[in-house]
């Protein structure tokens, strides 16, 4: 393994860079030669790979996004767009692939591998956490303290004017951002795509509120809860109960940016290194997480298929503290 490549890949994460920085500084340090993918499997078709160095990643542990840049590539799953990145790991003579990035990058990274078998180790990055085979995913502590910010301001008005706020914040399928961040900022309720009954459970909260005098309530909504959007589910409560006044907020990609929390360097650190390692120890197709503050490697079909379950005594929480 002399040669290898990194690329970003998805949904940006804070802690991107400091898991880019550590690549390249750990594959330097094992006498390797990094490249970087722009963009990347839009980066790896086209070509756009550069060299990079110890030098080249200062400065950037600090910093939010990924200086290699992202793309959700549609070509890549076709099978031309695979053999033209084929082409391009050739011309390269690159030896080996670490993907940062959440399930779509590893799909399409398992795809690639069972075509062409170049090795590759994923790093889970992604502000959802919603991967298993690592505790945490880089960026979703950072996405948190950036949501339970913007609750603490929301908490103030919310009070001043006896109301109620629907927030809603990222995760399609995933609704630990929510979960996580509603424990944080005190949430009376969360909606979550894992969890079907949301709505009665909010009636039930909401009533349950006006019975105890509460003068202020933040619900938290997942992007991808079945009962829809913020807004949407803030007209239903509007038509059934009179009394309450509601206003919504949606953080949309805020969430994504920002500098890193600590924990986010720590791990995207420590995930860099790990990959590199991993692939200097003969791994592919799996994911360098970690698990119970361990480094583990995950084959990348259980990454994928079986993401982070919800925590039962996590949930209860959200209840319990709602008194
Ligand atoms: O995968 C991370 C994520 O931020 C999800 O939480 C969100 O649903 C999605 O990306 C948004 O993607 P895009 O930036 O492509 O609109």
């Amino acid at each position: 393994m002399r040669k290898i490549a990194v690329f970003t890949s998805g949904g940006d994460a804070p802690g991107m860079n400091a898991c880019i920085r550590a690549v390249v500084r750990s594959g330097s340090h094992y006498g390797m030669q990094v490249m970087g993918i722009k963009r990347g499997y839009t980066g790896l078709i086209e070509g756009d790979i550069i060299e990079m160095d110890a030098r080249s990643v200062g400065n950037i542990v600090q910093r939010g996004g990924t200086i290699l840049m992202s793309s959700r590539s549609q070509e890549f799953r076709t099978e031309e767009g695979r053999a033209k990145a084929f082409e391009n790991i050739k011309k390269h003579n690159i030896d080996g692939l670490v993907a940062i990035g959440g399930n779509g990058t590893f799909a399409g990274a398992l795809q690639f591998y069972t075509e062409y078998e170049i090795p590759v180790i994923g790093i889970p990055g992604t502000i959802d956490n919603d991967l298993s085979g690592t505790d945490f995913t880089i960026g979703f502590d950072t996405a948190l303290n950036t949501v339970v910010d913007a609750m603490d301001k929301i908490r103030d008005t919310a009070e001043s004017h006896n109301r109620v706020f629907f927030m809603e914040v990222m995760g399609r399928d995933s609704g630990l951002i929510a979960l996580y961040s509603g424990i944080a900022g005190g949430a009376e309720s969360i909606m979550i795509p894992e969890m079907d009954d949301d709505i009665l459970n909010l009636t039930k909260t909401l009533n349950k509120a006006l019975i105890r005098k509460k003068s202020s309530l933040i619900v938290m909504v997942a992007e991808g809860d079945e009962a829809g959007g913020a807004f949407e589910i803030a007209k239903k409560v509007e038509s059934e109960f009179d009394e309450l006044d509601c206003r919504v907020v949606v953080l949309g990609h805020v969430q994504r940016g920002g500098a890193p929390s600590c924990n986010d360097r720590v791990l995207g650190t420590r995930l860099g290194i790990g990959a590199v390692e991993g692939l200097l120890r003969g791994k592919t197709n799996v994911m360098a997480g970690i698990v119970h503050n361990k480094i583990e490697y995950t084959p990348f079909s259980e990454t994928i298929d079986n993401s982070h379950k919800i925590n039962q005594d996590l949930f209860k929480i959200i209840d319990l503290m709602a008194h």
